[in-house]
């Protein structure tokens, strides 16, 4: 076997959505899965493609007309990334996945954030690579200054950007965009950005990207996933300049040859009444978000507001418990699921994740159930 892969342990959101299966009738709040349909702009998009048998394989980076319509949509965003600049990948993991298989050598060290999605610890680590987290302020934000003293003491060629956040639901700020991009150019290095989020900030939108004279500096991780609801279509897309794209289109090519034909169409053809589906869903989750957020702080447990994404990620440290006993307990006396905050890193045990993608009926039972379970720990 790989020794870098026997490391690797599967992540902990699906070991703890494979629990849930153990307990009759329990709630889940565990997936990062939109409970709305594929628009049906879409679903018709791709059923005429389907008629149109457009199934044959697409080009290496994907099919013109849906990467132009991106890099159009990514310039309303303020970000550019010309129809070349692009490639359409499976999903933001593939895209992840090339990117730092492309661009990360063996033994380099890698930035990360202490407390984000589990993807980028671990592919780094089957890569042969060697992640280093920075910290984050209390509030989830970047913490300039750890991040700075780990780009001199590791001398840091790359940092994976993580906003809007899961599991924090935290954005970037104007001001926290300016500082990053500081030391960017000071220490002249590459960031990846992942923006799988992007279309669901809840504040104003603020993205390294957007910073023009940093082009060569950033790569891009977007996707449909999350934005059109659509996490088993497969479909997100890089964003790079041509000298990185070179590269990552070889692990692309040699990886996945192209992204599935009829869901590049589909989403081509669907994609502007597809938008309008998306302002709806994003209404419906901030009312969630306020549902959850209020609840939460009306039973005094500390947690910080979220401003995109669909995750809440309170804290339970003055309960002292760990976030793994703490869910356990939770889903084996009470039949609720959600994922233990170390699942997002060591620095993450002493929270839990609710998803609140979730129905409201059910979320507002779950937060029955822990206003409940907290008043007996
Ligand atoms: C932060 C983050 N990045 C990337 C991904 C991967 O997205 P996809 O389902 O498009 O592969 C996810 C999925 O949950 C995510 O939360």
């Amino acid at each position: 076997m790989n020794k870098n892969v026997e490391k690797v342990e599967i992540s902990g959101i699906r070991k703890f959505f494979n629990l849930v299966n153990e307990v009759d009738g329990a709630i889940s709040l565990t997936l990062g899965q939109p409970d709305f349909n594929v628009p049906e702009s879409i679903k018709a998009g791709i059923v005429k493609a389907l008629e149109e048998n457009k199934t044959e394989y697409t080009s290496n980076a994907g099919i013109l007309p849906l990467r132009e319509r991106i890099s159009s949509y990514l310039e309303s965003l303020g970000i550019s990334f010309l129809a070349d600049e692009i490639c359409i990948t499976i999903g933001g993991s593939e895209g992840l996945y090339s990117v730092l298989s492309a661009l990360v050598e063996p033994g380099e060290k890698v930035l990360i954030p202490a407390i984000g999605y589990p993807a980028y610890e671990n592919i780094l680590k089957i890569i042969d690579s060697e992640p280093v987290t920075y910290n984050l302020n209390e509030d989830f934000t970047l913490n300039i200054e750890d991040i700075e003293g780990k780009i001199k003491k590791y001398g840091i060629r790359k940092i994976i950007l993580s906003y809007p956040s899961n599991p924090t639901g935290a954005i970037l700020s104007l001001e926290d965009r300016k500082k990053i991009a500081e030391l960017i150019k000071k220490y002249d290095i590459i960031a990846l950005t992942d923006e799988i989020y992007s279309s669901l900030c809840y504040d104003e939108y603020y993205s390294i990207a957007q910073v023009k004279e940093l082009k060569d500096n950033i790569i891009y991780i977007g996707g449909f996933s999350k934005m059109f609801s659509m996490t088993g279509l497969r479909i997100g897309f890089i964003g790079a300049a041509s000298k990185y794209m070179k590269e990552i289109m070889k692990v692309h090519q040699y990886n996945v040859s192209c992204a599935p034909s009829i869901i590049q169409w589909g989403i081509y053809y669907g994609f502007d009444l597809a938008l309008e589906d998306l302002d709806r869903m994003k209404k419906s989750f901030v009312e969630r978000r306020d549902l959850v957020y209020n609840r939460l702080k009306s039973m005094e447990i500390e947690v910080v507001k979220p401003k995109g994404a669909f995750y809440i990620f309170p804290s339970i440290k003055k309960y002292n418990i760990s976030s793994k006993d703490f869910c356990e307990k939770l889903l084996f006396e009470k039949k609720l699921a959600c994922v233990p905050g170390d699942a997002f890193g060591v620095a993450g045990d002493g929270f839990f994740r609710i998803s609140y993608c979730y129905s409201k009926e059910s979320l507002i039972e779950a937060l029955d159930i822990i206003e409940q379970f907290i008043s007996e720990i």
